[in-house]
Order: structure tokens, then sequence, then C-alpha cells
């Protein structure tokens, strides 16, 4: 496939680790990001991968004008991933209409220049969260939506219905919703991966960087859930495994392979793993202890999730196959690579 393709928030996490997985699929990427959350430094990361820098533009997806921009200079665009958005579960209860703002309007400036520009394909950046705690497991991509338990969740399902309504309106695009469980790891070679910035909220940066030494000690948010070990369970899949379904995702598009014009898909592995079983497996895979301390429940988590990922493996011909240990020496390696190019 060498197609033309927009990657907006292209510099993040699972958007800079889509971009090598796209380039290395023989993707022409353009990047947008206009670095709110991330660093410019990781287009050297995807370059030294890939032995190809993707052209990129620092542009607000917000800025529509900007945007109208970028696609006039990068003409023949084919699709577009879009993953620019805030994205912390607890910032958006303090901060809603700044995540309704950011996320609302980021995707309908993009559909708006899809639409202008005849960008016929489109793949959505969506998460597990639209499912709230689900009635019953595995989550299939026939769960109820239930109430979002989140402003930044209701933006996700706010965004999946328009995107439905404007390709059900809209003959020449179509577009797939992917609905990521727990996204973990770092690249093989160490030089890309998750950068929080400040304290991490999510669980395995924050075991990184406590095996490291930035954090005294992990928090583990409850010991007393109806699971078998009393903590909470996700489904933890590995970020290159994830970025290898949205190329997958965009051939599906682009060779009119699509069923329906608007498609959804659950990425998870399956497998549900509790936060000890993070914890033993971080410590088995890497030799390092990990010093932590049991706290109470963290308000807004629910027990357990984790995903039927059949249809995906099935329509997408796609499979997150890495090993957990494997990913979660991955994750370790990055930390140890990037706090010591951060020294330098
Ligand atoms: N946890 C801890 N200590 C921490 C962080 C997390 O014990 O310091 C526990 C949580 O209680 C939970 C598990 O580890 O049981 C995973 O927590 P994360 O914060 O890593 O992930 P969440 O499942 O809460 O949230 C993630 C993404 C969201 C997304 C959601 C969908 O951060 O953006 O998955 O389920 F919406």
């Amino acid at each position: 496939m060498n197609e033309r393709v927009l990657v907006t928030g292209g510099t993040g996490y699972i958007g800079s680790h889509t971009v090598v997985e796209l380039i290395n699929s023989g993707c022409e990427t353009v990047v947008v990001d206009n670095l709110s959350n991330s660093r410019i430094e990781v287009l050297d990361g995807i370059s030294s991968i890939t032995g190809t820098r993707p052209a990129f533009d620092k542009v607000d997806v917000c800025d529509l004008d900007r945007l109208r921009e970028c696609c006039r200079k990068h003409q023949g665009i084919k699709a577009v991933v879009h993953f620019a958005a805030f994205k912390a579960v607890g910032e958006s209860v303090e901060k809603p209409l700044e995540y309704y703002r950011n996320n609302l309007i980021s995707l309908m400036n993009l559909l708006l220049v899809m639409r202008e520009f005849e960008i016929p394909g489109l793949v959505f950046s969506s998460s597990c969260t639209v499912y709230g705690q689900p009635d019953r497991l595995p989550v299939t991509e026939e769960s109820l939506i239930k109430p979002a338990a989140s402003p930044y969740g209701n933006t996700k399902q706010i965004c999946e219905e328009i995107i439905r309504d404007t390709i059900a309106a809209s003959p020449a695009m179509k577009a797939i919703s992917l609905r990521y469980f727990n996204p973990v790891g770092a690249h093989p070679s160490a030089v890309i991966g998750e950068l929080p910035s400040g304290t991490p909220l999510n669980l395995v940066p924050y075991i990184t960087q406590t095996a490291i030494g930035l954090r005294e000690h992990l928090r583990v948010f409850g010991n007393d859930y109806d699971t078998p070990d009393g903590s909470g369970i996700r489904d933890y899949i590995n970020v290159v495994d994830l970025a290898r379904a949205h190329v997958k995702a965009i051939e599906r598009l682009l060779e009119n392979r699509c069923r329906q014009p608007y498609e959804v898909f659950n990425l998870g592995t399956g497998k549900g793993s509790s936060v000890f079983e993070i914890i033993r497996t971080f410590e088995e895979a890497t030799g390092e202890r990990l010093n932590w301390k049991l706290y109470p429940r963290r308000p807004g988590d629910i027990a357990c999730v984790y995903a039927d990922a059949s249809l995906a493996n099935r329509e997408l011909g796609w499979k997150a196959d890495t090993p957990l240990d494997e990913t979660l020496r991955s994750a370790w390696n990055w930390e140890k690579n990037i706090r010591r190019t951060m020294k330098r």
C-alpha cells in the first residue's frame, strides 16, 4: 500500500507507533500534531526506526484554516487516522468543557476537510471506555453503550455518533472506529514509547517510573474487587500490535473491503490481567523489584473488563499476539532509554 495517509496526533504515544507501522507498510505519512502532549524529537525516533522522516506540520486540528492549508499542501491524501485528542479520564471531570471543545471540534474539522478534499477513509481512535462496566464479559461490539462514566468517555461516544451520522450522509466516505482496551509497552527498539507529562495516571508508566526510582512506590488501587486476587482486571494490549491494527483498517478502507460504510472493532488480547499479575510479570520479565503499597479504590474504576476481539481477528485478519512479559520488558527498556537520553 503506497498511499498518502494523514495522521493527527502522530507524535503521541499510539500515533507514533502507528506512523512507524504505516511507513513500514509502504504508506507515505503526513503527521500533524500541536505538540501539546508530545515532543518533536519523536520524529527522530520514527526516522531512526524506519529510515524515513514523515512530513510534519505543527497544526492544532481545532484550527480549521491551518488544517485546510495542510491538506492543500499535501495533495492526494487518501485516508486519515485521527488520534489527536485529550485523553485523561480524571482531568476530563475537572475540565469538561475543554474536553468537549477539543475532542469534538477537532473531529468535526477533520470531517469537513475530508469532504472538501475528497478524502475517502477515516480510522478513529476510540476506547473501550464507551462500554462502561459491561454486563457480560468478554465485551463484544454488540455490548450496550451505557452512559459514559466521564466527560472523556462521553467525547468518545459522541465522536462515534458524529462519524456514524456523517458517513451515513456521505456516500464517498467510509470510516472505522477502533475501540482500544489498555495499550501498553513500547517499540522493541526502545526509541519511541509512552512519555506522560507529570505524574503518570496509567498503571504501566507508573510501574516503570517506580522501578527507575522516579516514584517511591506504586499505589495499588484496591484489593477488594470481585476478582480472583481482589485487584482490577484489564486487557493490556501491546502498542505495536495495536498500531498494526490501524494499518489493517486503512487497507480495508482503501481496498474497499468494508462490509458497512461505518464499522467498529474492539482491539484487545481477549485476556484480562489483574494489577497483581502485572506487577509479578513485570518483576519476572525485568528482574527488577517493585515497591508497591495498597491504597483504596480509585473513584470511577471498574472491577474487570476485557475484550472479545474475535471480530477484529476475523475481519481485519489481525491478532494481538505479543506476550505480556515481552510487552512489559519493552516498556522497561523504553523507560531506561528515555531517562538516559533526557539526562544528556
Ligand atoms: N492502577 C493502579 N495504580 C495506578 C494506576 C492504575 O492500581 O497507579 C490500576 C487501576 O485501578 C486499574 C488498572 O490499574 O485497575 C488500570 O488502570 P489504568 O489507569 O492504567 O487504565 P484504565 O483502565 O483506568 O484506563 C485506560 C485509559 C483510558 C481508557 C480506559 C478504557 O487510561 O483512557 O483504559 O478502559 F478510557
